[in-house]
């Protein structure tokens, strides 16, 4: 079974598709965080963010894992663990300039196919239900109001204990939207066959159930 959660930013992707993951015994596919690892490895290296041929480069000689720790998922690259530092202000403000470049994402789709191949998987992203798992059994987009999705961001981040303004945070989720909806290569699109969700006034609870038994349909047929 092949799961695909594609929407804008903050829209609430990645907590119900580890939530369903965890419940189902799924494996959970982070792609945001794929390329935001991308974005980090560039940034370390003092690569310009637009330099597609030497952040290829940098890709082709890192590793790029997901592991599973304490019950969290956890992204390392080059075996440190970089689960923060790819949330940063300046990651998020530069990861549609990297995810919007050609070969990066030949790169990552082709990996992201790989993870996919032997289990039944939740995977999220942008592109996931229209380039990356065109044959999934389940698409689903989420979309949600940039006011509910900034506030949510807002909340999370003070959770963490990292201060951002809640219009700056309006601002980056509006930037961002706009960059992954018109670049080039696989823009942020809901698939034909997708089920649109407006997660706005949803409990995170009630679009885990609406997408579980959305999921435990196709099971049936
Ligand atoms: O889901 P996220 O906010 O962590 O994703 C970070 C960025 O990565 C997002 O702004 C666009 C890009 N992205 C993408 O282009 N394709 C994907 N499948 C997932 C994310």
């Amino acid at each position: 079974m092949q799961v695909a959660i594609d929407g804008p930013a903050s829209a609430g992707k990645s907590t119900v598709a580890k939530i369903i993951a965890h419940n189902l015994g799924y494996i959970y596919i982070d792609t945001g965080a794929m390329y935001r690892a991308c974005t980090l490895i560039a940034h370390d290296n003092n690569v310009d963010y637009g330099d597609e041929k030497a952040i290829l480069n940098l890709i082709d000689h890192s590793t790029i894992d997901f592991k599973q720790e304490d019950g969290e998922q956890k992204v390392y690259v080059n075996g440190k663990d970089v689960s923060i530092d790819i949330r940063t202000p300046e990651i998020t403000e530069n990861v549609s300039q990297v995810s919007a470049l050609r070969s990066i994402r030949e790169k990552m789709v082709e990996l992201q196919r790989e993870m996919a191949g032997k289990h039944d998987v939740i995977m999220d992203g942008r592109d996931i239900g229209t380039t990356v798992l065109p044959d999934a059994e389940v698409k689903i987009f989420l979309i949600a109001s940039v006011a509910s999705r900034a506030k949510r961001r807002f909340l999370d981040f003070q959770e963490k204990g990292i201060h951002q303004d809640l219009k700056d945070i309006e601002h980056d989720i509006e930037v961002r939207d706009y960059k992954d909806s018109h670049r080039e290569i696989s823009p942020l699109k809901k698939a034909d066959d997708a089920i649109e969700l407006d997660t706005t006034n949803l409990t995170i609870d009630e679009v885990v159930a609406k997408i579980t038994e959305i999921i435990q349909k196709k099971q049936k047929n």
